[in-house]
Formats: C-alpha cells, structure tokens, sequence
C-alpha cells in the first residue's frame, strides 16, 4: 500500500479554544510542523498559549516527553496576531478552522481564506456537525460558475477533519469529504492526522456525522431523564460509568464539550433531517440561554467555580 505524504510544511489553526489549541499541540509535538496559530481575540490567545505551556510541562513532569522536546515544539507555535487577521496564514499549506459551531461565521470565515490564501491550500474545517459541502460552497466567489475545478477558490480542496476533546488524549479524528472534494485534499489531510498519532474513520457528509449523529441524541435523552425527573443527576452519570465503563457521564461530558457546543450539534442535526428524535430538550435550551455552558463557563449540570 502506498504511503501518501501530507506535504504540510506549516500548518495553520484558526481559532485557539479548547479544540483549535489541541490541533495545535498535537500537530506540533507529534507531526512536528511550525503552526501559525490565530484567533480574533489576543485574550484568547494568550490563554491558549497558556495552557500550551501547561499540558507540555505536565508531559514532562510525567516522563512523556523529554524537555527538549517540548522547547522545539513551543518553539514551531507561532501567533498571528488579530490585526494581522486571516491573511497572515498565507504562509500554510493546510488551514484547519475551529472556531465556534455556527455556519454563517464558518462560511464568511472559508469564503475570505479562499480569497486571501494561495490557491492550492487545504481548507479544513474540524466542525461537529455542519455540512462541509455547504462551508465548500462559500469559497466560490460571487458569480464564478461552481462547475470551475482550477484557478483560486476551488472547493476540491475542502475537507472535514473532526478532532476529539482533548485532544492531546483522544485517539479518533473523523474525515468527512463533501460532495466537491477532491481525492487529493483527502488523501492529504488524512495523511496529516495520522502523522498528529490519530486514527482516522471516514463519515458521509450528513448532519453530525457518525460521531454526533449517535453521540448528542444519547447525551439528550440523558438530559431529557433529569429533566422529567427519571434519576438524579448523579445517578444518570453514574448508570452509565459504572454500568456500561463509560469515563465519563453524559451529563458530565455535555458540561466537558460545552452545552452550547451540544445545543449547536442537537439544532443542525434536528434542522439537517427534520427528524424529531434530535430534538434539543428545553433544559438544555433554558441553560443555555442562561449562559451556563458547562466547564467552560464555571457552570452546567455541575459547579466548576473553583
Ligand atoms: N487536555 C489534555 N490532556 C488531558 C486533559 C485535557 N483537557 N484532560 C485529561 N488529560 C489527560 C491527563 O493528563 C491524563 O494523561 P496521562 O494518561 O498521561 O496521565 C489522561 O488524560 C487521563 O486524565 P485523568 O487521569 O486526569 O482523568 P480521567 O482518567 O478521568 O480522563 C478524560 C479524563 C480523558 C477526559 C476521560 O474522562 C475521558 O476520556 N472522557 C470522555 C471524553 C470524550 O468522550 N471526549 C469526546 C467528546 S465529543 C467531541 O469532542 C466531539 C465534538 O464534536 C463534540
């Protein structure tokens, strides 16, 4: 079997929240590419970096990695800052996004990358759930026929590439092609994983994927039973650890991925198949409505505030 090469000499992630500063680490330390990491927001930055800092010292400390190691890949981490905005990823040879789960900012992002970046980058997108043939689409500019496989903008070179939280530990990367992408950009972004120490599964372009499609209707259902009073909070989490060896709760890994993450996910899944199983129950609409999302927010179905 032939190996492809992924021919990412640098990497760029866009977005550097829980999800976007765990591509970068990975992709640093184990692929070993310079990342160019940019965010919107320099707070958001700062404290991805600082976390960066974190999860390679605990590395150390526990013998994982050596201290070298962890210099060089800090060192590949290099931040665009905001007001360089997307352009200053034009150096990438792949761009993964992981930015909020929310289509129109997802498309406004991929339309501007496919015209501020060279033609021949890949456009990855680590969305949950979205469509990726809907995020392909926005990089064709206004008035340009779809049918159009060269020049800029190109839609071939659009993949899904879905990483797990955290993902220092999660083995599993989903590649989802969308009906325009090309052999090439999978086989590449595919190789990319592998090298970041992933497995990768192959999903349809359908809502959720395979990973939410069976993930968020499980983690409703659990929050519909807290929510009519089936069991406790503790007891559902408990059920399922104890009783089928999950690590986590659902109520608790809702509260770990962030409840307005699962809301997303729950809404593109109902909206994407009419389909009233995928229905979000209203407790999780009212929290987050009320802004508790979770581990993220100090507050979900458990306190975090210390
Ligand atoms: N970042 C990096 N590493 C982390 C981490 C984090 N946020 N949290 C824990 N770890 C590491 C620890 O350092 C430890 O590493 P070690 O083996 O080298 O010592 C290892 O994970 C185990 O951690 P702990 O001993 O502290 O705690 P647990 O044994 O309880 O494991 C867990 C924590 C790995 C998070 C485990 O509870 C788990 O696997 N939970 C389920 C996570 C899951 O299902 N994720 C998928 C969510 S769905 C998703 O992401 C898709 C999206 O589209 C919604």
């Amino acid at each position: 079997m032939s190996v492809v090469a992924h021919g990412i000499r640098t990497l760029g992630v866009l977005g550097s929240g829980q999800m976007g500063l765990g591509i970068a680490y990975v992709s640093a330390l184990r692929a070993k590419v310079p990342v160019l990491l940019h965010d919107r927001s320099s707070v958001q930055i700062q404290k991805g970096l600082e976390l960066m800092d974190k999860l390679l010292e605990k590395d150390v400390a526990k013998g994982k990695i050596k201290a070298e190691e962890a210099k060089e890949a800090r060192d590949r981490i290099t931040v665009v800052p905001p007001v360089q905005g997307l352009s200053g990823l034009r150096d990438a040879d792949m761009v993964i996004e992981a930015v909020s789960e929310s289509l129109p900012l997802k498309q406004a992002i991929f339309s501007r990358l496919a015209a501020e970046l060279p033609s021949d980058t890949i456009l990855a997108s680590n969305t949950s759930s979205i469509s990726i043939t809907k995020i392909a689409a926005s990089t064709i500019p206004e008035g340009q026929s779809s049918a159009s496989k060269e020049g800029l903008q190109s839609p071939a070179r659009v993949v899904g590439l879905h990483f797990f939280n955290p993902v220092p530990v999660m083995k599993l990367v989903e590649l989802i092609a969308a009906i325009q992408t090309s052999q090439e950009t999978m086989d590449r972004a595919k190789a990319f994983a592998i090298a970041c120490g992933k497995e990768v599964t192959s999903s349809q372009d359908v809502p959720g994927f395979v990973s939410n499609a069976l993930l968020m209707p499980f983690i409703n259902e659990a929050i519909m039973c807290l929510e009519k009073g089936v069991a406790t909070r503790d007891d559902i989490d408990k059920t399922l650890k104890l009783g089928m060896n999950h690590p986590m709760g659902p109520l608790q890994l809702a509260d770990f991925i962030g409840l307005d993450t699962c809301l997303a996910i729950q809404q593109t899944l109902y909206n994407g198949t009419g389909d009233s199983k995928y229905r979000p129950s209203v407790l999780l609409e009212r929290m987050v409505d009320a802004q508790w999302l979770g581990k993220k927010s100090g507050k979900g179905f458990y306190d975090y505030s210390d």
